[in-house]
């Protein structure tokens, strides 16, 4: 569509442009049967697209971390349409133990679930770690929502199959994707705060959204699912997104006044691509102004979007909890200055490790190494952090005091 489609309101191909509003892409649709799921479904791109989902019938759950929020935003759903069906669980997507509870909730009421709207996001945060060790806009944008869709899928694809009806997942991208880090996505350093941009690493999240749909898409695709995933730039809506964007953002909409969309108009791609009968059987695409569009060159990356899902599997796996934790420990300690090194193990290598000290190859070379760094760095301390429970990380740490009682040794249990 481009600028001038931006501009000018000039529907393309499907028949809507960024002029259209989420009740024009969904008018005489009857979402009676269907069940959805809407993440930060309180406000903003979310809210709206909430109210018309429920306007159109559909049963509606608004997933959120703000529960009074929540409320406003059901009692105003249910004020402007008396019969809407809307109820609110609790979701904090930053928090992948309040990911799991979200799912075992919705999973004991027992619904069908036809459609995801993975819309929750946050935008230019300063850099910080969420409560699993990794970066907030990384953890919330996509780490959240990868392991949300990847514990309902199961859901989905059983209501799929028994109700005969497509599945549908919508993951708000957004044009942000095409201004990322230069090798697209940090592996390497995810949660590194050197280098770290606010405004690259709200693009890497949405890359990741993008990437994740298109890998998501061909999974589901060739094992026959009757599932679509698709991804969406909802325009640019005035929201409480920009809470965290200085004054350039204030001078760029000014100067871009003529591009902006108010949130009625803001719903509407992610309305369109979750309800409209057009999309039937479309997936692994991105839409803008409620049509298809080409992402940047990374957006197309099949070999990015399987590594992207690798390594999001990895984050997400008891052991790499245990290694966010542990940047977490080296960051906070070389805050205060001193030198840190870890060691980094499953509790089944530890307990062969304080049974058999002369086993310990690795233990052995490394300690070797602090030997020597200890003359250079007299403050010298060795954290230790272990999947195991604390004894015996507390057992390897008397042991290896043993060994060498130059050196101080500081014990972390991981919970897991
Ligand atoms: N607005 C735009 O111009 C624009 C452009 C491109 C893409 N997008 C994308 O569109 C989506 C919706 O954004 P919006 O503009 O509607 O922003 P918004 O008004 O700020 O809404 C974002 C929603 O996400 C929720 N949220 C944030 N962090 C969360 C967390 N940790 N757990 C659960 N919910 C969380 C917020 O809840 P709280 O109220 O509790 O914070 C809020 O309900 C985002 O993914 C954004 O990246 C927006």
């Amino acid at each position: 569509m481009g600028i001038y489609g931006m501009v000018t309101g000039k529907a393309g191909k499907s028949g809507f442009g960024s002029a259209s509003t989420a009740e024009d892409v969904t008018h005489g649709i009857d979402a009676n049967h269907l069940t959805a799921i809407i993440t930060g479904g309180t406000s903003g791109i979310g809210l709206e697209a909430a109210r018309v989902l429920a306007m159109r019938g559909a049963h509606v759950i608004i997933a959120a971390r703000n529960t009074k929020a929540a409320n406003e935003s059901k009692e105003m759903i249910v004020q402007m349409n008396p019969n809407a069906r809307v109820d609110f669980l609790q979701l904090d997507l930053s928090s992948t133990k309040s990911v799991r509870s979200f799912v075992h909730q919705f999973l004991a009421l027992n619904l069908p679930l036809n459609i995801l709207i993975n819309n929750a996001g946050v935008m230019f945060c300063p850099f910080q770690l969420t409560e699993d060790g990794i970066e907030s806009q990384f953890a919330t944008n996509h780490i959240g929502h990868f392991l949300l869709t990847n514990l309902l899928l199961d859901k989905m694809k059983s209501t799929s199959k028994e109700s005969r009806i497509e599945g549908r997942i919508v993951n708000l991208s957004s044009v942000a994707h095409t201004y990322t880090y230069s090798q697209g996505i940090k592996f390497d350093s995810i949660n590194d705060p050197d280098g770290y941009s606010e405004k690259k690493a709200y693009g890497q999240s949405k890359l990741s959204n993008l990437l994740h749909s298109n890998a998501l898409s061909r999974k589901l695709k060739e094992e026959g699912v009757n599932i679509t995933v698709n991804s969406v730039h909802p325009g640019l809506v005035t929201t409480n997104l920009f809470r965290h964007s200085g004054l350039g953002m204030k001078v760029f909409k000014a100067m871009s006044f003529f591009l902006w969309k108010d949130i009625t108009q803001g719903a509407a791609t992610t309305c369109y691509v979750a309800l409209n009968p057009n999309m039937k059987g479309v997936t692994g695409k991105y839409f803008a102004d409620c049509n298809v569009t080409a992402p940047s060159k990374f957006g197309t990356n099949d070999s990015l979007a399987d590594k992207l899902w690798d390594f999001s599997r990895r984050v997400l796996s008891p052991l790499d909890a245990e290694l966010h934790s542990f940047l977490w420990a080296m960051s906070s300690l070389r805050l205060h200055g001193r030198y840190c090194s870890v060691f980094h193990t499953d509790s089944q290598e530890l307990v062969n490790m304080v049974a058999d000290p002369d086993s310990w190859p690795r233990f052995q070379s490394e300690l070797a190494e602090f030997q020597e760094l200890r003359t250079s760095f007299p403050d010298f301390t060795l954290t230790y952090c272990s999947r195991g429970k604390n004894e015996k990380a507390d057992l390897l740490a008397k042991n290896a005091r043993l060994h060498n009682s130059a050196f101080d040794y500081v014990s972390t249990s991981i919970p897991l």
